[in-house]
């Protein structure tokens, strides 16, 4: 049987590093073999990809451009690693993945839905994730946490309204697939964070008719 294919998302600062490793947690107590990998990024011409997308030196890239490097990355990704895996029955858990190209290249920058929507039939054939994690934060709080952290990497240099767009893409993204999207308050305590999300894991993968059996 193919492994399943769960992606986590959210605007910077959301917390999304320490909840990968409450899903990774999650996963391993319920004795499902997974790799986790993440976007852009996950072979070593995707990193590369990734190095150029971050690069706060670069002051002016072309939107299209960038939008066609992040499916570049993806397309290195999900051959050497993505499809690789799920074909194996091992399962995948991945930061970002298609989702954000729509939040952030879509939402963000303003780009076509239809061309974005054309890319991901190229890349990605029928291929999609079986479970989304969206974690919500406001961006303001969001930010506030990312620029604790130290140098800002190109798009964490944007201005608020930029991050107010994403994440309202991703709210839509995930009213239009209420199925596949489990949003998550990443408001709360990173406590409360995790008991939610645990609790929304086990009933959303057996809602979905997804054990690791
Ligand atoms: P992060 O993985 O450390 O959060 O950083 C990745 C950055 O890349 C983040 O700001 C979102 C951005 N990004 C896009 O703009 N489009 C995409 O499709 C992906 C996967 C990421």
């Amino acid at each position: 049987m193919k492994g399943k294919f769960i992606t986590i998302e959210g605007v910077e600062g959301v917390g999304k590093s320490t909840n990968i490793a409450n899903v990774e947690a999650f996963l391993t107590a319920q004795g499902i073999e997974f790799i986790r990998t993440r976007e852009p990024g996950g072979t070593v011409i995707a990193e590369k990809i990734r190095e150029l997308l971050l690069d706060p030196e670069i002051e002016s890239m072309g939107e299209l451009t960038e939008l066609l490097l992040v499916f570049a990355a993806r397309a290195e990704h999900l051959e050497k690693v993505i499809q690789p895996a799920l074909n194996r029955g091992v399962w995948v858990l991945c930061d970002r993945f298609t989702d954000a190209t729509f939040a952030y290249q879509g939402g963000g920058r303003g780009l076509s839905l239809t061309s974005i929507e054309a890319l991901q039939d190229l890349v990605q054939g029928e291929l999609r994730p079986d479970l989304t994690i969206i974690l919500d934060l406001d961006p303001e709080v969001g930010l506030a946490r990312a620029r604790e952290r130290g140098e800002l990497d190109r798009f964490e240099n944007e201005a608020q309204a930029f991050f107010l767009k994403v994440r309202a893409a991703y709210l839509s993204i995930a009213a239009a697939n209420p199925e596949r999207c489990l949003v998550i308050d990443a408001g709360q305590s990173l406590e409360e964070v995790k008991q939610t999300l645990e609790a929304n894991l086990l009933s959303k993968l057996s809602y979905l008719g997804i054990s690791g059996e």
